[in-house]
Order: structure tokens, then sequence, then C-alpha cells
């Protein structure tokens, strides 16, 4: 019997949550996790900022932090995580990672990313393979064309589209999403160890290298293959060119797919997705987590439920099928994955030697050399008169500064 009447959630028990999942199938994947801790009599308050990548919510979460409001748990990933951990902010999340037996459930990968330092300081939620090329079957195929495996390919098939009126690559010129087209193009022409040269040691050296130089001057070539000029488009207004046949091909995270199965199209219907072209052997990834911050002891249980909840493995299924990313357990079953995910899980289950952490994704750097790298890539990238050469000389200007400072 109903009486009308509800008790408000006690305050310890309702989780202030910080995170940038606001397109439908983010939210869709948000809810049902909402939904799960609910049943465990916890409650998920909603702080959700705009903008992809997390651009926005980086900084709402500093300002927050900083001006002592920080929320309870928070979609912090990567290196970012680590940042946040060696300024002492983080609850420690070893009693639920040891019952639950995280060690050997998870990736390694996956384990070196929550437990930074000494402690446990983050819960995995998904593996975003951010080296994903998705393609309009039917298009190919009336053009007898075959999903380009190799730059080689790609010229080829960018060619044939165009002379056939199709725009060959649906695009964005937000500033992070060239950047993950330019690191895709980086790993694409040069492999993970040169990717982690770059990105993670940003060394002096292999910013001068001429692999730099040609994947720039890649980057340009592919501006022709998009929509001239190229907008400033969110990924899901992205996405929709692509679903609408406005655009063949989208090399984009796959959240994208998660947003596509949510739209009414299903895995290897109307589209597919494969490897970035010359990426085939490797994973670019991106890996989901959230942090609780250690501000208010009495809220301990309630985080420590969610995090415990985020590993589990039914969690795991119905979470990543939703939102388009894959399990971080190396238990899951690749048979109950459609086929875009199963490559990418079989494919990140290889090991370190084939995976490379995504720049545009915090996987590789702190916020603020990623941040200066993404600004100068973009300039090149809208500014046809800007040379490879002189953005190479930017970025090795950007390494510099960034070495001497972590040498102090
Ligand atoms: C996150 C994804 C999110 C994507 C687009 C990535 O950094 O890992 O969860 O869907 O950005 O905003």
């Amino acid at each position: 019997m109903t009486t009308g009447w509800c008790e408000a959630p006690k305050s310890e028990s309702t989780l202030q949550v910080l995170h940038w999942w606001t397109s439908d199938s983010e939210r869709k994947a948000a809810t049902l996790l909402a939904g799960r801790l609910a049943d465990e009599g916890v409650y998920w308050q909603d702080v959700a900022i705009p903008g992809g990548a997390g651009l926005g919510a980086g900084k709402v979460l500093k300002s927050r932090i900083l001006s002592g409001n920080a929320p309870a748990v928070t979609q912090a990933i990567g290196i970012s995580i680590r940042d946040w951990d060696d300024l002492g902010f983080l609850l420690e999340l070893d009693k639920v990672a040891n019952d639950n037996k995280w060690n050997t459930s998870f990736f390694p990968t996956v384990l070196a990313l929550i437990q930074p330092r000494k402690h446990v300081v983050a819960a995995p939620l998904g593996i975003h393979r951010i080296n994903t090329l998705f393609y309009n079957r039917k298009i190919l195929t009336a053009l007898k064309l075959s999903p380009p495996e190799n730059w080689d390919d790609m010229v080829v098939v960018a060619a044939k589209l165009k002379t056939a009126g199709i725009v060959p690559l649906a695009q964005s010129n937000e500033s992070w999403q060239v950047t993950a087209l330019f690191e895709n193009l980086i790993l694409a022409e040069s492999g993970p160890a040169y990717h982690r040269e770059l990105f993670v040691k940003q060394s002096v050296q292999a910013v001068l290298d001429h692999r730099l130089i040609e994947a720039l001057e890649r980057l340009r070539i592919m501006k022709s293959w998009m929509n001239a000029p190229v907008e400033e488009k969110t990924w899901p207004n992205v996405v929709r060119q692509f679903a609408n046949r406005e655009a063949a091909m989208m090399i984009m995270g796959d959240w994208a797919k998660g947003e596509l199965n949510g739209m009414g199209y299903p895995t290897d219907d109307e589209f597919s997705c494969a490897a970035m072209p010359g990426t085939g052997k490797y994973h670019l990834y991106s890996v989901d987590t959230l942090s609780m911050f250690a501000t208010n002891f009495q809220r301990g249980p309630a985080q420590e439920k969610l995090a415990r909840l985020v590993a589990t493995p039914s969690l795991q299924t119905d979470y990543n099928a939703i939102k388009g990313s894959v399990s971080v357990r190396r238990d899951a079953d690749p048979a109950r994955m459609d086929s875009c995910a199963r490559a990418s899980w079989s494919k990140f289950a290889e090991g370190v030697s084939v995976q490379a952490p995504s720049l545009v994704h915090r996987m590789a750097t702190d916020e603020s050399t990623r941040d200066a790298i993404i600004v100068v890539i973009h300039h090149f990238f809208i500014d046809d008169t800007v040379t490879a050469a002189e953005t190479q000389k930017k970025l090795a200007a950007i390494f510099h500064t960034f070495n001497i400072n972590n040498r102090q």
C-alpha cells in the first residue's frame, strides 16, 4: 500500500556523483547504475556537466575541490586519479578490493590505473576503444568498397566516396575530437611504443621525429574528406550525421556504438565497426572509473557499496552493453558481446604490448599537458596556413617546459 508519503533519504546514504555523461545512451547507462544502487538503499544525486571527454567536468571538479565542496563521487579517469590521490583527497577502497578479489579479476592495466600508489582509490566501470572506425555497410557495399584496413586503402575509399558525392568522414572540429583523430594517426603510423614516447614520456626527441610530421600531414589530408567547413559539433551530433547517412565513415571512441544502438541502429545491420585503419593490432584505450572523496566519513559505507556494485559481473555486463564499452573483468564472456565489443575486449586482453593509453582521455598524461597539446593540434587543424613544422616546434617547446617542471 502506498501512503503517498516518502521518507527523505538520509544524507549519509545520498551520494552526489559528478560526471560528463549527458548523451542519451550515457544517461541510460548512468540511470541503470543509479537504479541498481537505489536497490541497495543508496541514492545517486546527479551532477552531469556537459562537454565530451570531460573538458568542462574536469574544470568544475577542480574548482569545487578548491572551494572545499568536493562531490562524494566523481568520474575521474586515468592520470587524474593519480593526481587527486597524491593530494590525499581520495577514499581508500582496499577493503572492497580485497573482499571482491579485484586483484585477480581485472586486467593488469586497469589495476594499475585504480591503484596508482599504495592504495586502491577508484572503481572501474568499463574500457572504451578510441581507435574505432564506424562504417556504413550499405553505402560501402553499393559502391563495391571494403572497409579500409590501412592508410592506402583509406585514400582509395575516400576518393571513390567523394566521386560518388558522399562525404567520406563525419567529424567535428571540437578540439578534443580533432586531437583524438590525430592520436589515432600517430598510433597507425608508428605503433604503441612511439605513441607512449610522445604522450607518456613527452620525449623531445620523439616530437622531433619525422613520424610526427607525417601524422600531421595526414590529418590535413583527412580534413579534405570531411564536410567543408568542418563544423564544431558535439560528439552525439557527429554520430547523428553518420546515422543519417550524411557521411560514410566515422572515427570515434566506441561510446558512439552505444549511441547508435540507442537510436535504433543495431550493430552489424546498417553499420559495423573495425579498427581505425592501420591500428588493427592495437587498442587505444580509455578506462572509465569512479573515485570517492574522503571528506565525510559517515558516507563511507554508501561509497563502498557503489564501488563494490560497479565491478560486479552482472553490472559490468549490463552497463557496458548500453555504454558501448567493454568489461574490465578478465572473466567476462565474449560470446555475450556484439562484434565490436568482442574485438575490443579480446584485443585489450592481449596485454600491454598492444595497448596505447589515450592522450585525449587522460590515460597518458596530466590534464595541463594534455590541454596544452590539444590547443596546438587544434590550431594546426583549423588554420591551414599553420605548417606541420611550426606545429612540431610548438609541441617541442611544450614538452621541453613540462620536462623541466617534472624534473624540479
Ligand atoms: C569517457 C566516456 C564518454 C566520452 C565522451 C570519455 O572520456 O571515458 O565515458 O562517453 O568521454 O564524452
